[in-house]
């Protein structure tokens, strides 16, 4: 980063900077005083696939939850080159979408889950998140009823149907913790390539190597801090033990 404010260095208007995402000496403190993350230095750019690894308990979720805006942070998160200040409006429709760990579903049918009331294309969404092969053969398509919590549909089609719901109004970042740890890699390598075609920005967390050497750039978390970043393949000879 250059002298001068953030807005001096980079676009205002939303869409066309090529840095959107910036943190800086970023951390996440709990609300019971612990720290679970701090000193995170990272740049993500635009439609970049930017995937966190690290041992169980390192802080990943808690580090994408920060990002989202649903827990608070510490230090400095810039959006288009302007600081979020206001994390719980950060996440809204069309700016940024999150799927948790152990995805919530609605009972009602996959539209409803999809759409929440509101005017999207869930049959795009249902798409790019891979489920329509699923949806397909079950007969039920986008009017299928998931049954209650979602005993009717698998983990992993429970994780895409998250995805979906979180693609669905024209999302330009997605914070995905662990989406793809319940499914077969097939389906895994294709949704990584639909995200790409998508364009969509992905800042994600995963513990599966499918996953990260398809990704921009990757961030080992170590106690709540980065250990090493950079593309996969300079970080594997460290740190493969990390990735099944
Ligand atoms: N809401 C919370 N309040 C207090 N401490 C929390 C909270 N959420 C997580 N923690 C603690 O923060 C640390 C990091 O947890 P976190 O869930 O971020 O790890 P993780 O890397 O996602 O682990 P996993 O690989 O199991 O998903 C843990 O010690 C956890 O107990
Ligand atoms: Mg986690």
């Amino acid at each position: 980063p250059g002298p001068g404010p953030p807005s001096a260095r980079r676009p205002r208007v939303p869409g066309t900077g090529t840095a959107p995402l910036e943190l800086t000496g970023f951390g996440v403190r709990h609300t019971d005083g612990m720290t679970a993350v701090r000193d995170v230095d990272l740049t993500v750019t635009r439609g970049q696939l930017v995937l966190v690894v690290g041992p169980v308990g390192s802080g990943k979720s808690s580090l994408l939850r920060a990002l989202a805006g649903i827990a608070p942070h510490t230090g400095l998160l810039t959006w288009n080159g302007e600081p979020v200040t206001e994390p719980e409006l950060f996440l809204r429709p069309q700016q940024v979408g999150y799927v948790g760990q152990l995805p919530r579903v609605l009972s009602g049918t996959v539209a409803d889950n999809i759409t929440l009331g509101h005017q999207v294309d869930a049959a795009a969404a249902v798409s790019t998140a891979q489920l329509d092969h699923d949806l397909a053969a079950t007969g039920g398509g986008l009017g299928l009823l998931i049954g209650h919590k979602g005993t009717r549909l698998s983990g992993g089609q429970l994780q895409r149907l998250a995805l979906a719901r979180a693609l669905a109004p024209r999302t330009e970042l997605l914070v995905a913790d662990d989406v793809s740890s319940a499914l077969d890699v097939t389906t895994e390598l294709a949704l990584w390539q639909a995200l790409r075609e998508h364009g969509v920005t992905v800042v994600g967390s995963t513990s599966k190597r499918a996953a990260l050497v398809r990704a921009d750039h990757v961030v080992v978390l170590q106690s709540g801090r980065v250990a090493a970043q950079g593309p996969w393949r300079d970080l594997e000879g460290s740190w493969s033990h990390l990735a099944g």
